[in-house]
């Protein structure tokens, strides 16, 4: 467990992730023995409206525990305003977002454009400290660009605003998702601060997890892609943390029953239009190393009723389970063609 502030919490963490981590995604990956997850980020600012699409992005129950809460913002009346209205005992930590690499962010001052002002984001956390009744931490990237990777600095200057714990993508906002992922600057951040540190970058299997922990000596690591489409993310890489060994992949009955319940979560909470479309990406990542799934990829794309899409998921697994040739891509070719 890791102590952030009075909380103690797992290592393994569902990430904050735009558009992704809403009630249902959580709650799904919850049951699959992800116990500490993030909502999806939210403007400061927008709480001061409290729009119903905010409001509805602070959803949660009473299972959706532990949780954090990340926040965007640049201005400190308004992110004090914000934590006042957060209700008590919702969240266990709250965390400021100065990763964020999209420019209609970055250029208002906010996301990762904090990382170069070290000052202001410090000034900045201090007002979230004094504010917040819960711990409160940040996520950095190692740096604006390749040629000004500062993650330390950023770092020692949030520890003097008196952060609870720090997150850390170990890309620059250059590199946005993509590129190597930089375990040295984040171990030199571990290094240097007596707070936990929690990775993330490229921690996309159980073995690359290993891989954070052992190279940057992290007390957590954040699961943002690897879970997309793989809730059993969790369960596996605490067995092979524990025992160098992954016992049972899920098999394509597990896959499918488990992309049914999804989209019934979806359809639940978004209504059945919405919560189809949403959920025509998770079929995608769910069936992303399936082979021959590509026809019924297309397919699920263009899938607008619950009924439909489910109608889908079931072609899948009959095709999966068929001993005929596959579909597409890995078929053999047809005699006399080359
Ligand atoms: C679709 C998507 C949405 C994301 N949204 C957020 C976000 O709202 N807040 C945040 O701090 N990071 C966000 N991230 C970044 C992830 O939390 C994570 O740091 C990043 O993907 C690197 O980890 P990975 O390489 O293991 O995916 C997002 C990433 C993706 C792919």
């Amino acid at each position: 467990m890791i102590k952030i502030g009075d909380r103690e919490l797992p290592p393994l963490i569902l990430a904050p992730l735009a558009g992704i981590s809403d009630l249902p995604f959580r709650m799904l990956n919850r049951s699959f023995g992800c116990r500490f997850a993030f909502a999806e980020m939210i403007s400061a600012r927008s709480l001061l409206y409290q729009s119903r699409q905010t409001l509805k992005m602070l959803s949660t129950g009473p299972d959706d525990r532990p949780l954090g809460l990340q926040f965007l913002a640049e201005d400190r009346d308004v992110i004090r305003h914000a934590l006042s209205v957060l209700k008590d005992n919702t969240y266990d930590i709250v965390n400021l977002n100065a990763a964020c690499p999209v420019e209609k962010v970055t250029r208002k001052g906010e996301g990762a454009g904090m990382l170069r002002e070290p000052r202001k984001l410090r000034d900045l956390l201090r007002v979230m400290v004094k504010s917040s009744g819960i711990p409160v931490t940040v996520k950095i990237r190692s740096g604006w660009e390749g040629t000004s990777v500062n993650a330390r600095e950023v770092a020692l200057y949030a520890r003097d605003a008196g952060i609870a714990g720090l997150f850390i993508h170990g890309r620059t906002r250059e590199q946005r998702y993509a590129g190597a992922v930089d375990y040295r600057i984040i171990r030199e951040v571990k290094e240097a601060l007596d707070v936990p540190v929690i990775a993330s970058g490229d921690a996309l299997s159980p073995q690359l997890i290993k891989k954070m922990f052992d190279e940057t000596g992290c007390d957590g690591v954040l699961i943002a892609r690897g879970g997309f489409g793989n809730p059993w993310i969790f369960r596996e890489t605490e067995e092979f943390l524990r025992t160098g060994k992954i016992q049972d992949r899920p098999t394509i009955g597990e896959i499918t029953e488990t992309m049914i319940v999804h989209l019934g979560m979806c359809c639940d909470y978004h209504g059945e239009a919405r919560g189809t479309t949403l959920f025509r990406k998770f079929f995608a990542w769910y069936t992303r190393s399936l082979r021959g799934a590509k026809p019924l990829r297309e397919k699920a794309f263009h899938a607008s009723t619950k009924e439909q899409m489910a109608c889908i998921i079931r072609e899948l697994r009959a095709s999966q389970e068929s001993p005929e040739p596959r579909l597409c891509g890995f078929s053999p070719p047809e005699p006399g063609t080359t």
